[in-house]
């Protein structure tokens, strides 16, 4: 194991650069020489590699995006992309190979890891906190923290308006992230893929409030709910209340800003991790932090398992909604 590379892949997120910070500089203690690829997969089929040292690690563990750059590929899903790939990691005789990703990303790297002799390691990363083998992926808590912030903004303006608000936020096809922030920021209701949405008793609900004497009400929505997004979902609340209602999609800025403590630490963990576990020789695996501790676990769980919601948790939202 002379050679390591790294690479961050798909959707970027908070704590990236902390990870690729960890990788580095453990790699270097080891003596070992570390490259970066740039954006993802795209640049390993392109062979757009860079040489790391001390000096990229540094000033970096605060920062937001990746300094390697990210990308989504189609290219590599087909064996004729990943066939450039491989021939890649034999050009630069890369032993070990360091894929921080999502779960497309980690299911990339496993189909890669039966066409390469380099071994792979997965570094679980994502706001939708949704891949296999980690209670959390990087990036999920400063999401979670930048949405509860802006929850909090809103509810100001919706108190003082007394209107109904629905903030739809990311999680693509799981709740993980609407379910934590809409906890923390006090929503009335959160509407999340993996519990069904009933309009009518939605409604009915919010009428109650109203005439318990709520003034505001801030329903989270997540943009994989099986009711719609929160425009559509609005209008179908609104034909049945005379709510004024006003929808905020939080969007993109959930995947940016400075990674909280959370992050960086799990981040720098998660990175460490990645490469003592090459080092000894590991392969083909995905590292995750369960109940506090790192654990290996096939390199296909982290796709093929996808975590459980926190029952405990969503009848938290339940009881105090
Ligand atoms: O997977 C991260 C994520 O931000 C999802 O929450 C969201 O559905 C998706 O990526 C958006 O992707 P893009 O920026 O490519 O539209």
């Amino acid at each position: 194991m002379k050679r390591l590379a790294v690479l961050t892949s798909g959707g970027d997120c908070p704590g990236l650069n902390a990870c690729l910070r960890a990788v580095i500089r453990r790699a270097l203690l080891a003596n070992r020489e570390v490259l970066g690829i740039r954006r993802g997969f795209k640049g390993l089929m392109d062979g757009k590699i860079i040489p790391l040292d001390y000096k990229s690690t540094s000033g970096i563990i605060n920062r937001g995006g990746t300094f390697l750059l990210s990308a989504r590929s189609e290219e590599f899903h087909r064996p004729s992309g990943r066939k450039k790939a491989v021939h890649t990691l034999k050009r630069h005789r890369i032993d070990g190979l360091i894929v921080i990703g999502g779960n497309g990303s980690l299911r990339g790297a496993w189909e890669l890891s039966k066409e390469t002799d380099t071994a792979i390691i997965g570094v679980p990363k994502s706001i939708d906190n949704d891949i296999g083998g980690s209670d959390y992926s990087i990036g999920f808590d400063t999401a979670v923290n930048t949405a509860v912030e802006a929850i909090d903004k809103i509810r100001d303006t919706a108190t003082s308006h007394e209107q109904l608000f629905l903030v739809e936020v990311m999680g693509r096809t799981r709740g993980f992230l609407a379910l934590a922030a809409g906890v923390a920021g006090g929503a009335e209701e959160v509407l999340i893929p993996e519990t069904p949405t009933n309009i009518p008793k939605l409604c009915k609900k919010l009428e109650e409030g109203r005439k318990k004497g709520k003034r505001s009400t801030i329903i989270v929505v997540a943009e994989g709910d099986e009711a719609g997004g929160a425009f559509e979902i609005a209008k179908k609340i609104q034909r049945k209340t005379n709510y004024q209602i006003r929808v905020s999609i939080l969007g993109h800025q959930q995947r940016g800003g400075s990674p909280t403590a959370f992050d960086r630490i799990l981040a720098s963990q998660l990175g460490v991790g990645a490469v003592e576990a090459l080092l000894k020789g590991a392969r083909n695996k995905v590292i995750g932090r369960v109940n506090g501790k790192l654990i290996l676990s096939s390199l296909d769980i982290a796709w093929k398992k996808a975590p459980k919601l926190d029952q405990n948790l969503v009848r938290l939202a339940e009881i105090l909604s």
